[in-house]
């Protein structure tokens, strides 16, 4: 079996995906018309020619404007249902989807009408797939702290939909600080905390984000091996760090995968996990998440399955649940061997 036949077959989670950032252009388009929207680009090929980006605000800024095209419940299942249908075919467990409700809300969206859709598609896909799933409402951190506690207020009468928080946006700027007293609000509520961090931000947007905000997750985390101490207090704390190689490639927060921290990462301990981030913008999905790492860093299937249990572990999914999860993996493993 090839590797990369292994790597299609392997039982994987995904904890790191905006589903606004799984809207394919071919989609956009079809979405765009239906609601009578004119996109400012010809076609199909001419949108995905932009997606040439030279670091996380490039991408944010095409990101933001294609959102804008969703606007029915009808929108928001058939995104959802679409990166589903491309998750049962690479194999994935379970995922753990983010949606920024501001994103939405600011262009006179309601509140419900993105959770609506997404809920929608995540139940059919596991009725139909048996593919399990959390939600995560990410706060806009480009946004103040007053508008993300609104937001919250919004959410609070739907607080089952989702598990958690997260942070995400321009990350320079903006370190985690700004947002404390919405976290401890957060916590209060019971709510799991992940943010962004270590993205394109510096090492101490990492711990920024274990001290203040006391995050059971960090988004990326790249940027905590350029400080050894702060590396090794993320391997000791046993945090799961969300990474997202093809993500790191095509926003320039690294330029040689021969040179991608996750190896590192793995040597020592840390808690690591591969995922797609926004895989409609950056080039691939999961398996080619998986790929770009094998191939770059020459990691073996031992490695590729540490990735993968670390995925699983670093989960919101139930005890019993996660140990379904790694019992099908440890079978695969076991008969691929
Ligand atoms: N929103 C969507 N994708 C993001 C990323 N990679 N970093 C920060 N905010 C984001
Ligand atoms: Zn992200």
């Amino acid at each position: 079996m090839t590797i990369d036949a292994y790597i299609a077959g392997l039982p994987k989670v995904e904890l790191h995906l905006h589903i606004e950032g799984s809207f394919e252009p071919a989609l956009m388009f079809q979405i765009a018309e239906r609601n009578g929207i004119k996109l400012p680009y010809e076609s199909v090929g001419a949108l995905q020619a932009a997606y040439n980006f030279s670091d996380l605000q490039s991408f944010l800024d095409l990101y933001y404007q294609g959102m804008n095209v969703l606007q029915t419940e009808q929108d928001y299942y058939d995104l959802t249902w679409a990166y589903l249908t491309k998750m049962a075919a690479q194999n994935v467990q379970h995922v753990e989807i983010f949606w920024d409700p501001q994103g939405h809300t600011e262009r006179g969206i309601a509140f419900e009408v993105p959770l609506n859709g997404i809920r929608a598609a995540l139940n059919e896909a596991k009725t139909r797939h048996g593919i399990s799933h959390e939600l995560i409402m990410s706060f806009l951190r480009h946004l103040s702290e007053e508008e993300g506690f609104a937001t919250l207020e919004q959410a609070l009468p739907h607080r089952d939909a989702f598990i958690g928080v997260g942070l995400d946006s321009s990350e320079r700027g903006n370190p985690p600080e700004k947002f404390q007293r919405l976290f401890d609000r957060c916590r209060a509520e019971g709510l799991k905390l992940m943010a962004h961090a270590g993205e394109e931000g510096p090492p101490e947007y990492v711990s920024g984000a274990i001290d203040h905000l006391k995050v059971d997750r960090i988004d990326h985390g790249n940027r905590c091996m350029e400080d050894p101490a702060l590396a090794q207090r993320v391997a000791d704390l046993g945090i799961c760090l969300t990474v997202c190689p093809q993500s790191n490639m095509r926003l320039k927060n690294c330029t040689d995968i021969a040179q991608h921290p996750i190896k590192p990462m793995l040597d020592m301990g840390i808690a690591a996990c591969i995922n797609s981030d926004d895989p409609a913008y950056f080039g691939g999905y999961m398996s080619e998440n998986y790929q770009l790492v094998q191939d770059g860093l020459g990691l073996d299937r031992a490695a590729l399955g540490q990735l993968a249990r670390n995925g699983i572990n670093g989960s919101f999914a139930s005890a019993e649940r996660k140990s379904e999860m790694l019992a099908n993996l440890a079978a695969y493993e076991t008969s691929k061997a």
